[in-house]
């Protein structure tokens, strides 16, 4: 096994930092891993791992589907692909499931990984502490700059442009009880030309961000992912 190379640093595992040995890396078993899909929005990486999964890319199935938005791109997906969906939170009058009941859900499911993919609400702690270490988000910038509470969807690219930064490019994270706060898995750089408009980052970022996320969740799905033992995840690749 080797460090996948969208993941920078060295290989070796002699310098500074301790991580677990390579050979606790093990290959997938035969069952498919069953994965959850969170979105708000269009659902461009929802599709793409869903696709990854079709084409046996990803050693995973999408189970369910939750979104906030009961009309957004990634339910009709769903609905498309007759992959259920659970709303959350619902709105209006009548109770939706609580926090806990979402939580019971995906466990019901047999849900393994949890992968947010432009979900706009905070994940309650329930659902997060269910998860751990087993729940991925995508953002679209090089955190920990630009993310955190308010930084989504163009606002992240236009603040990006606005600051001069010359670097972009999407963020794939584990996820704890903050917004875009939990430990970094893998990076993409996307440049940034100072005379470029935020739509044109945003479409840059979304296409490395098409790219990047299945190959995460194809490691997730495989066991390609260690922890260093100061709790950073590292990505390993197939050999
Ligand atoms: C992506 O830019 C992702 O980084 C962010 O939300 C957006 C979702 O886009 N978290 P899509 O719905 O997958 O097209």
């Amino acid at each position: 096994m080797r460090l996948d190379v969208f993941v920078e640093g060295k290989a070796s595992c002699r310098h500074a930092m301790r991580c677990m040995p390579v050979a606790e890396v093990t290959s997938a078993g035969s069952s498919k891993r069953r994965l959850a899909v969170f979105v708000s929005g269009g659902g461009s990486n929802f599709r793409c791992i869903h696709e990854a999964c079709l084409r046996g890319d990803v050693h995973g199935e999408v189970v369910v589907v939750v979104s906030n938005r009961a009309d957004c791109g990634g339910v009709l997906y769903a609905n498309k692909h007759q992959i259920p969906i659970i709303i959350f939170p619902a709105e209006g009058p009548a109770a939706g499931l609580s926090a806990e009941e979402l939580a019971a859900e995906l466990q019901k499911a047999e849900v393994e990984f949890v992968l947010l993919a432009g979900y706009l609400k905070l994940v309650p702690s329930e659902v997060v502490q269910a998860f751990p270490r087993r729940m991925l988000n995508i953002h679209p910038a090089l955190l920990p700059a630009f993310g955190g509470k308010g930084y989504y969807g163009m606002r992240v690219h236009k603040a990006v442009v606005a600051s001069g930064v010359r670097f972009s490019g999407p963020t794939v994270h584990f996820v704890d009880e903050e917004f875009d706060r939990g430990p970094i898995l893998a990076q993409r750089i996307v440049p940034v030309n100072p005379v470029e408009s935020p739509e044109i980052v945003a479409s840059n970022v979304l296409h490395e961000e098409h790219k990047l996320y299945p190959a995460c969740v194809a490691a997730l799905c495989s066991n390609r992912i260690t922890w260093r033992e100061d709790g950073v995840p590292i990505i390993w690749s197939p050999q």
